[in-house]
């Protein structure tokens, strides 16, 4: 049978959807259907659930008991119909008159009958993350699960369940994402008659709650999406539904402010002068916060020490956050700090005055991450410490932004406030703190951006997405990777919640050399930021920067709330955002490698309105000599050698004119014809209608619709 509920025990040997231990040490429940009724949907206790401004969403509450123990289930279906999205969550209650242990309660659970079905998840690792995995779904058990007490890169907890040979436009796919942040699970398996169970929730594994009678404990929300326009159809209904009811608060809607961040460009070596350095410059190139990363306080000058000690290092900071922020004002630019507030290293002044406050065991030797340790945040004292510490940092800065860190896995997990017997609770107690502590902040700093980050996107949700409307998406800040990389979000996230930041070639983490169009044009999708030390580019660089921030400004309510569509993933990425009203778009065609002999290129593109007139046009631009190596000897009139002053020096001077594309076309022909792009360079000759599509190369187009 399938069932919308399974239980153990009781004959149904499929992955359950919940597992007590009764008070007589037996594992069986048998929970009837008692009652269902409509009210108004709520959040889980203790955790952030779907929000409905609007007050539109409905719920079905579903009443299920397990005669012998008393316990009661109930099941929520929350139901968005302006987004075609259900959020499905439960809460078990302990109306009996013993304790039981909850040892598994998932947010939901699709039995579906017999049809084929594959599972796609995104994998990860540091500045690897969301890499895209397909796997048939068979009789082996399929399990997308994270068990580092973060969602992790290892595994996000998004997960497609669609017809094998579903596409980016057609087939029946389901999308399925939680609201939570720490460890998570969802299978996938036949049973023995290929009907498919899928559930998925907190991960059950060393996870065991004591529920005292009268107690109650609610799983968090999972969010439901279906389409039968496959994997594009589906992440289109996902991203409005994350627009509108995951992130919230002022910011909810409004154009996110391009920064620059001093990590890439200064790493621990901060200080004032040489901050409002590349301040200045950041100012002149069209930015508007400056962010503060690490390095700012006690004495942190490598990442051995000071966490916890939140506290700004006057050495470095002679005038204090206070007198940084005023004179970055009064440059015409906000102010937005790093902090690690889960954090702490043995080696400063928190530890020592409260050993007792981390996650470690006592009487064992600690396993560090990254030279640190974390906090005990299901201690309530713990994250009452952290909301009024890192509310004395926001006032004293003047914080307009903070970027929300958290770098390490857990290990050796133990809360000492907590007895023995409820250890099994300390990785869901400590996401539980972590919500608090978000909660409170951004309650009391509701103007506030607070962007999410851990390690980049060891943490990429939508828990953490309902306090921090956007999230660092990766510490791999290369244009090609990064490619990838938000091409994998974008299954399930929008691109008003990916950040994504211009930095210096060579790229810091794979030495790769890209142009600046490239990583311009890659960060464009996404909320755009600097990362890197604008104070040595030379002037043509500078100025050819802030003409790209002034085309952002322009475009990115377009790039940042606009419908988003992969029109080509591979070796060739193709991506396109159409504005709401559909009259306005940007595509991208990015070239990972280049092949001889492929000329000839399309835009086609989608979204449009079919009967609307658009000019579709790209941006004139250079091309650097320099690119073509000895073949500038075919036109030098005298000989240049390869690489020597002399070539550098016509370099800096000969600028070739690249191909640009403009027309005025029907939207109709435009998604389904498509616009043949200017000839590639394909090895036998260049005029100014060439395309130079080299490796890593690539174009933005832009569709406005004529009136
Ligand atoms: C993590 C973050 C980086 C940076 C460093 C600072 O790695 O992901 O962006 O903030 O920490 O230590």
């Amino acid at each position: 049978m399938r069932l919308e509920l399974s239980s153990y025990g009781k004959g149904d040997i499929r992955d359950p959807f919940i597992v007590v231990r009764n008070a007589d040490g037996s594992f069986s429940s048998d929970f009837l259907f008692e009652k269902a009724e409509k009210c108004a949907p709520k959040p889980p206790e203790g955790m952030p659930g779907a929000y409905d401004g609007a007050d539109e969403a409905e719920r079905l509450a579903v009443t299920l008991k397990d005669k012998a123990s008393g316990l009661t289930l109930e099941l929520y279906y929350d139901v968005y119909a302006d987004c075609d999205v259900i959020c499905r969550s439960s809460r078990i209650v302990n109306g009996g008159d013993k304790p039981v242990t909850v040892l598994r309660l998932m947010s939901t659970q699709l039995d579906f009958s017999k049809d084929e079905w594959a599972m796609t998840v995104f994998h990860g690792a540091w500045a690897r993350e969301m890499e895209k995995q397909t796997l048939p779904v068979g009789y082996a058990k399929l399990v997308n699960s994270s068990f580092t007490g973060t969602s992790s890169s290892r595994s996000n907890p998004f997960v497609m369940l669609h017809e094998p040979d579903a596409t980016e436009t057609a087939g029946a796919c389901y999308g399925i994402n939680l609201i939570y942040s720490g460890n998570h699970y969802s299978s996938a398996q036949l049973n023995s008659f290929g009907k498919l169970r899928f559930v998925s929730g907190i991960n059950p594994e060393q996870f065991a709650w004591t529920l005292l009678p009268g107690e109650t404990l609610d799983s968090p929300q999972a969010v439901m999406v279906f389409s039968r326009k496959g994997f594009g159809g589906m992440s289109r209904n996902m991203h409005r539904f994350v627009r509108r009811h995951i992130v919230r608060g002022p910011w909810r809607d409004r154009e996110r402010p391009i920064l620059i961040n001093s990590w890439e460009a200064c790493y621990f070596d901060v200080n004032e002068s040489r901050l409002l350095r590349l301040a200045k410059e950041a100012k002149k190139a069209g930015a508007e916060l400056f962010v503060l990363d690490d390095g700012w306080f006690g004495e942190r000058s490598d990442d051995f020490s000071s966490l916890g000690d939140w506290y700004v290092n006057t050495k470095k900071f002679p005038n204090g956050l206070s007198g940084l922020s005023r004179k970055l004002k009064e440059l015409g630019l906000d102010f937005g700090i790093w902090m690690e507030p889960e954090m702490v290293n043995t080696d400063s002044r928190l530890y020592r005055e409260h050993p007792d406050w981390t996650m470690d065991i006592p009487g064992r030797e600690h396993s560090e991450g990254r030279n640190q340790r974390i906090l005990d945040l299901a201690n309530a004292e713990v994250t009452d410490y952290l909301a009024e510490t890192v509310s004395g940092v926001l006032e004293e800065a003047g914080a307009a932004y903070v970027k929300w860190d958290m770098n390490r896995i857990f290990s050796d997990v133990f809360s000492r406030s907590l007895p023995a017997e409820r250890q099994g609770e300390t990785a869901h107690r400590y996401v539980l703190g972590l919500y608090r502590l978000m909660e409170a902040l951004t309650r009391k700093f509701p103007d506030v951006l607070f962007e999410g980050c851990s390690s980049g996107g060891n943490r990429f949700d939508l828990g953490i997405l309902c306090y921090c409307p956007q999230i660092w998406a990766s510490d791999n800040t290369d244009a090609v990777c990064r490619a990838r990389i938000q091409e994998g979000y974008s299954y399930a996230y929008p691109m008003s919640t990916v950040s994504a930041h211009i930095s210096a070639s060579p790229n810091h983490q794979t030495l790769r050399r890209t142009a600046p169009e490239t990583r311009f044009d890659v960060a464009a999708f996404g909320v755009l930021g600097l990362e890197y030390n604008l104070c040595d580019l030379p002037a043509d660089a500078k100025k050819e920067l802030a003409a790209q921030l002034e085309l952002y400004r322009r475009w990115r309510g377009v790039l940042q709330y606009g419908d988003f569509y992969r029109l080509q993933s591979g070796n060739v990425h193709k991506w396109i955002c159409v504005s709401p009203d559909r009259r306005r778009a940007v595509g991208l065609v990015l070239r990972e490698l280049a092949e001889p002999n492929t000329q000839y290129e399309d835009f086609k593109a989608a979204g449009l309105e079919p009967g609307l007139i658009y000019r579709f046009y790209s941006l004139p631009h250079k091309v650097e000599l320099m690119k073509f190596g000895d073949l500038v000897n075919t036109v030098s009139p005298v000989h240049i050698k390869q690489d020597s002053q002399a070539h550098y020096l016509v370099a800096r001077f000969v600028k070739l004119a690249g191909e640009t594309e403009e027309c005025r076309v029907s939207g109709a022909v435009l998604m389904n014809a498509g616009i043949r792009l200017s000839p590639a360079y394909g090895g036998t000759g260049f005029n100014e209608h060439t395309r130079v599509s080299s490796d890593f190369s690539s174009r933005l187009y832009f569709m406005e619709a004529e009136d």
